[in-house]
């Protein structure tokens, strides 16, 4: 077997991994690991849960930093302490996320609600992308970063107006990170989701496989799939490894057809 193929794709990177304390973060930090990172930070508000996930990953330079993502300052010590303790800054994989906590339609629309959605939602997203641009740039380093959107953004949901809008914004915000940091070699994607089961899924009502199939199956062409953390912690996986060295500026639905789903016209 050739050196390359012995090598594990993330072999030596350090990455940083916001809502790592749960659901896709969590699962994304391990894969992470599993795939030769050298260091993994998870930043996340839960600290217990948080520093609970840190442990048991099993990677020696693992470690818990409590952030708020829409807060830059805890942001940017974040992402200071992360590349002066490990040496770098490869890979941020900008994941955090939230729900409003009642059906948010237009007729409906809570704008406390609206606000602190989109503070994490999409605030958060901009501030973790451009810190970690910032310290990738000063240090030279042709970077990945991943940002976590959703089938959301593309499909509305009924009740979810503020969430589709912040996911909308993810899209921006990747799409125009992407064309500005080409020139730094820094490459930004995205990873579009269907429903995973995790808590903010547990939220919507979506609970169990079948809480999956009875709402979204007939919005997926991919059937006898269930989507998994796994899914998409592998395709975050590959986004950040070189296997990905020529893709930027791509949103990667991870959803099993639900986007690229058509209006199905019978005949
Ligand atoms: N689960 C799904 O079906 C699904 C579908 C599409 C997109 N997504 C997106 O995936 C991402 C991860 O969600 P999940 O399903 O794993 O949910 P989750 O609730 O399991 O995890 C979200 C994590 O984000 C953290 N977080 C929330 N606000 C934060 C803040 N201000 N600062 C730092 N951390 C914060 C939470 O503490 C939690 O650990 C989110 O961006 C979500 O919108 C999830």
């Amino acid at each position: 077997m050739s050196n390359n193929l012995m090598k594990k794709k993330l072999q030596g990177k350090v990455a940083i991994v916001t809502g790592g304390a749960s659901g896709i973060g969590e699962t994304t930090a391990r894969v992470l690991a599993d795939h030769g990172a050298l260091a993994v930070v998870i930043a996340d508000i839960q600290s217990e849960k948080g520093r609970a996930v840190a442990e048991s990953i099993g990677l020696q330079r693992c470690s818990y930093v409590q952030c708020d993502v829409a807060d830059e300052e805890q942001v940017a010590a974040m992402v200071e302490w992360t590349a002066t303790t490990y040496g770098g800054l490869d890979i941020m994989f900008s994941n955090a996320g939230t729900l409003a906590s009642s059906p948010q339609t237009i007729l409906e629309l809570d704008f406390s609600e609206y606000e602190r959605v989109m503070r994490v939602n999409a605030r958060g997203m901009a501030v973790c992308v451009k810190h970690a641009a910032r310290k990738m740039v000063e240090l030279g380093t042709r970077g990945a970063i991943i940002c976590t959107a959703s089938a959301a953004a593309e499909k509305a949901t009924v009740n979810l107006t503020d969430y589709v809008m912040s996911k909308r914004a993810v899209l921006g915000l990747m799409r125009s990170a992407s064309l500005q940091l080409g020139k730094h070699g820094i490459r930004v994607n995205s990873v579009s989701l269907g429903a995973v089961l995790t808590p903010l899924a547990a939220r919507q009502g979506i609970e169990t496989a079948a809480d999956v199939e009875k709402y979204l199956g007939p919005y997926t062409s991919l059937k006898g799939a269930m989507l998994t953390a796994e899914n998409v912690a592998d395709a975050v996986a590959f986004l950040a490894s070189d296997e990905a060295a020529c893709v930027t500026g791509v949103d990667l639905a991870v959803d099993g057809g639900m986007v690229a789903m058509p209006f199905h016209l019978s005949n």
